[in-house]
Formats: structure tokens, sequence, C-alpha cells
């Protein structure tokens, strides 16, 4: 039983309108004596043309008060105070009874949605940004998948362009074979990067690089074979980033899998007289939307990184029929994504509003700075070591006999860099604060980690689930706050779905473990004042802990049974 579409669907008698516009308008008013649940009448009042307080009167006339203590006409809003001991009996139970599956909907089947996350450039370091759409991306990958969207995770890897004429013409003239061999990535950025310092002097270079990126283009065997070993070797690199951050994807096509579908597109855009020339290049012209051109061929007939977007677009809505198509990708592409779905638009496509940029901030150091490029691949290796270092440090000193101490440190130290970069709304920079990211207190992942490890302590000194409990029992201010968070685990994730907000889900994890902890200290457990008190309390927990879980799990965090 859900109290808001309980809600929604005795309203939506009153209005013929949809049903989860009307959930969606549902508040959790800030204070309890003003309910649990509160309806305000401004839409309503909006549709039908009637005062709002006219209408929160009129609802509450016919509302019927099963499953409530009190409903109130207050003002335009409608307050639903609901009845404690029935709530408090439903929401355990269907937490319990659901388990793994509390929070699970089906409200997207039959609709595709495409989540585009991380999609690194191969034969370059993988940087602190790419590890934030990394998270962010795997996180609404399980959320959407959750809410019964069938899901696709695409990595578009940047493994197409000039530069790979460039790295081919390089390798040529200094490539290390065993250097390659043991660290690819550090190799192919070293002759890349001298490619770039040669060129200053030599300008025949980059003729070079363009000879090689054609021959690429026309299939030479030999370019071919070098591109592709690059791209091997870079993949397998990442490929373990991935393992440690437990991310997976569905499909690689990155942007060399579209060199061979532009020419189509190029000759759509043409077709419907949008390709114009300028200065020898051929552009979409945007100045109708105050942007600049959107380049589609540059000057040497060279198609670029936005010719390979407006191809995969193409290529996805034909392919997966999407109803949303979601890129996760830095603040810095805003411009870049709005020229694409403008193009789109403009070739008469209406899916072009269903391709959406979900953009985020910069992440920051309080002590490091991020500046040269090299640094980057190094400080990511060693961030992610960094965390689990510091974590098996704090395990050493509060916990020192846990068993499997190093894996523990792992899900929990990778965690709370996840968790730390999934906080806030995504659009926000980070600033990196080990101290404050690594802390067992505050709203931080080992916070929450710890706040299950300690449910699941209490559960292990208790025998098996009992049935029959008195849930009536509960009747404390903290167990009824604790249970209200709860049933909030839906109208938290719908929220994310709707603001494409992982962050939606890590705040509310951290409401329920604040709430389970207020619980924790006001209440012993083990020692309640009767053996009924304690049964109840015990499935508190139980819930409590299937609720972290299955939150944690959304934002891509594996729980530990002990810390
Ligand atoms: N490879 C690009 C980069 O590292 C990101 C790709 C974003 N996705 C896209 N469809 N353009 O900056």
């Amino acid at each position: 039983m859900n109290y808001k579409s309980i809600i929604a669907n005795k309203i939506c008698e009153y209005i013929d309108m949809d049903i989860n516009t009307l959930e969606n308008l549902i508040e959790v008013p800030p204070r309890s004596d003003m309910g649990d649940f509160a309806f305000p009448c401004f839409q309503l009042a909006k549709e039908l043309k009637k005062a709002p307080n006219i209408i929160a009167m009129e609802l509450k006339e016919n509302f019927p008060l099963e499953g409530f203590e009190k409903i109130q006409a207050f003002g335009p809003y409608l307050n639903f105070f609901v009845d404690k001991s029935i709530f408090i009996k439903e929401v355990i139970e269907n937490i319990l009874h659901q388990g793994d599956n509390y929070g699970r909907n089906n409200v997207g089947e039959g609709k595709n949605v495409i989540v585009e996350y991380s999609s690194p450039n191969i034969a370059k370091p993988f940087h602190i940004g790419h590890l934030f759409t990394t998270v962010i991306g795997n996180s609404l990958y399980k959320i959407f998948k959750f809410q019964g969207y069938n899901t696709i995770g695409i990595n578009h890897l940047g493994d197409w362009g000039t530069q790979f004429g460039k790295l081919i013409s390089a390798y040529k003239r200094w490539g290390d074979e065993e250097a390659l061999q043991k660290e690819p990535i550090t190799e192919l950025l070293r002759i890349y990067v001298k490619f770039h310092d040669e060129a200053e002097n030599n300008p025949e270079l980059e003729e070079e690089g363009r000879k090689y990126f054609k021959q690429l283009e026309d299939g030479d065997e030999e370019a071919v074979e070098l591109w592709a070993r690059f791209r091997d070797l870079s993949l397998k690199e990442f490929s373990k980033l991935y393992k440690t951050l437990n991310v997976t994807f569905d499909s690689y096509a990155g942007e060399s899998f579209y060199s061979d579908k532009m020419q189509e597109v190029v000759d759509e855009i043409d077709k419907k007289g949008l390709l114009v020339e300028s200065n020898g290049a051929k552009v979409v012209m945007l100045e109708e939307y105050n942007m600049p051109p959107c380049i589609i061929k540059k000057a040497d007939g060279a198609t670029i990184y936005a010719t390979r977007d407006l191809a995969a677009a193409f290529y996805r809505k034909n392919t997966y029929d999407f109803y949303k198509n979601i890129y996760v990708v830095g603040k810095d592409q805003s411009l870049h994504f709005k020229q694409v779905f403008t193009t789109i638009d403009l070739m008469g496509y209406e899916w072009a509003k269903d391709c959406h940029h979900v953009e985020f901030g910069l992440v920051r150091f309080l002590d490091k700075k991020l500046s040269t490029r090299k640094g980057d691949v190094i400080l990511l290796d060693e961030l992610l070591n960094e965390a689990v270092v510091k974590t098996l440090e704090t395990i050493n000193e509060k916990n020192p006999t846990l068993k499997n101490k190093e894996e523990v440190a792992k899900k929990v130290g990778i965690g709370a860099i996840i968790f730390a970069y999934l906080k806030n709304s995504r659009e926000k920079d980070i600033v990196f604060d080990w101290k404050e990211m690594l802390s067992f207190e505050g709203e931080t992942g080992p916070y929450v980690q710890y706040t299950y490890a300690r449910g699941k302590s209490i559960l292990r000194k208790v025998g098996q689930r009992g049935d029959d409990i008195d849930y009536s029992k509960l009747s404390s201010k903290e167990e009824f706050e604790l249970v209200k968070e709860l049933e909030g685990f839906q109208s938290a994730i719908s929220a994310a779905i709707d603001k494409l907000q992982p962050s939606m889900v890590t705040r509310y994890i951290i409401e329920v473990a604040k709430a389970f902890n207020k619980f924790y200290n006001a209440h012993n457990i083990l020692n309640s004042e009767n053996e009924e008190i304690k049964n109840a309390r015990i499935n508190l927990v139980r819930a409590t802990i299937q609720v972290i879980k299955n939150g944690l799990e959304l934002i891509g965090l594996q729980v530990v049974e002990e810390m």
C-alpha cells in the first residue's frame, strides 16, 4: 500500500487528471503537526477555476477516513494524518515482504532509456571528470532499470578522429613497444605530447597525421591494426577501473562505430537544405538560436565530433526507438549538445526533445592541484587507493579484529568517493576533502554503511524473523518518524528520475540513516521493556537495513555486514 497513490486515486475521482501528476503534487510536510502528507490545491484551482481553499474543503468532505486518523482542510491544503498503527504495520510488512524488490516498480515497462556515461577517450588518461560521469550514469542506469525501464548503458568511447592519425604517426616515429605493453596509456600519452611538441617546429607532421587518419578511414590494414591495438590496450586499462568501481555497460559503441554511418546523415542534412558552406567548412547555421554554427565537415572534408554525435543519435533512435536518450557529460560540453539537438530538431525530428544532456560540475581539490595531464592518471588510481588505505586505517583503529578487513575497506573506501560524488546536485562543483568524505560521521558513505552494519549486528544477536508482530507497540516519536522515512523511498526514486538526479536517492539514504540513529540512540532495542516491543523493534531494524541496502545499490555502493 502506497499512501501517495491512495490519496491520488481518490482525488482522481474528483478531477479527471493524470494520476502520476496528482501523485507528484503530494507533499510530505516539514512538521508532523501539519500532517503526514499534504495535498496543495493550487493546480486544481487553476484547472477548475475555483478557490483552492474551497477545493480543499470539498475534497475533505468526500474523502473516506479509512487508514487515516484525521483529514483536515487547512487553507489551500488538504492535510492527511495517517492512522499510525496501521501505517507502521503496512510499511514494515511491505518492506519485509518485498525485500530486495522494495522500491521496484514497473512504470517504465515497454520504454527504452539510453544512458550514455563514462565515455573516456582512448589513448588518454581517464580523468577525474570521467569518474564523475561514470558514477552518475551508473546510478541513473540502475534507477531507471529498477523502475522497469528497458535501460541500455552505452560507453561512447572517444576512439575516432584526426588525433588517431597523429598517434599512428607518433608511434611509428617514437613508439616504445615495451613501454606500450607495460603502461599503455602513459606511453601513448607520451608520444602524443611529443608529437605536438615536435609539430610546432615541423608542420609536416600535421600533414602526416592527416594522411594516416585518411588511411585509417579508408581501412588501410596497417593503420587499422595499430588503431585497434591502441584501443584494445586502453580498454583493458579502463576495464580494470570499471571492475574496481563495479560498473558495467551494455555497449561500447563509441565514435569509431559511426565512422561509416555519418555520410547518410550529412546527405540528409544537405537534402533538407540545412548545409551551408562557411570558410570551406560545411555547417548548419544556428544563429537564430543564438549559437555558433554546428560544424558538420571541416574544410579538409573530415567529419568531426558533432557529426559522429548526430550519426549516433540517429542510430540510437533507429535501433532502440528510445523514450529518453541521456548523455551524462560535463557542463563544458553543453553548447555542443545544444547544437546537436537543435540540428536534429531543425531536420524535423520531434524526438530531439527526448535527448537530454545530463551535465555536471567540476571536481576541485582542497590540498592538491590537478594541473598536469600526466598527473591526472596517477591521481585517479592514487585516489581510489588512498581511499582504501585511509579507510583501512580507521578500521584498524575502531575494529582491529574485523575479518576481511581489506575487502571491507575497499567497499567502504571506494563507496565513500562514489557517495561524495552523488551527494549533491550534480551541477555543483565538488570540493574534494578526504577528511570529510571518509569520516564515519556526518553525511558520508561510511556513516551510512556503518549504520547498516550496526543494524546487522543487532540482527546477528536475535533469532529468525517472527510473524505475529504487534506493531502497535511502536508508539514513540522516533519509531514513527523512522517508518515515515522508510515509506518515502518510492518518492525519492521518482524524484531522481524526474530530475535526472541520483542525489535525490543519496539524500534520502542519509535521512533514513539519521532517523535510524535517532531511534537507536533513544531506545535500547535488545533490552526493550518487554518481548513484544523488542520483536516489533527488531523488525523495524530489519526493514531499515533493507531500505538502506536497496538505496545504496541504486547509487552503486555495496553494503558490508560488519565494519
Ligand atoms: N569522449 C568525450 C570526452 O572525454 C566525451 C563523450 C561524450 N559523449 C558524446 N556523445 N559526445 O570528453
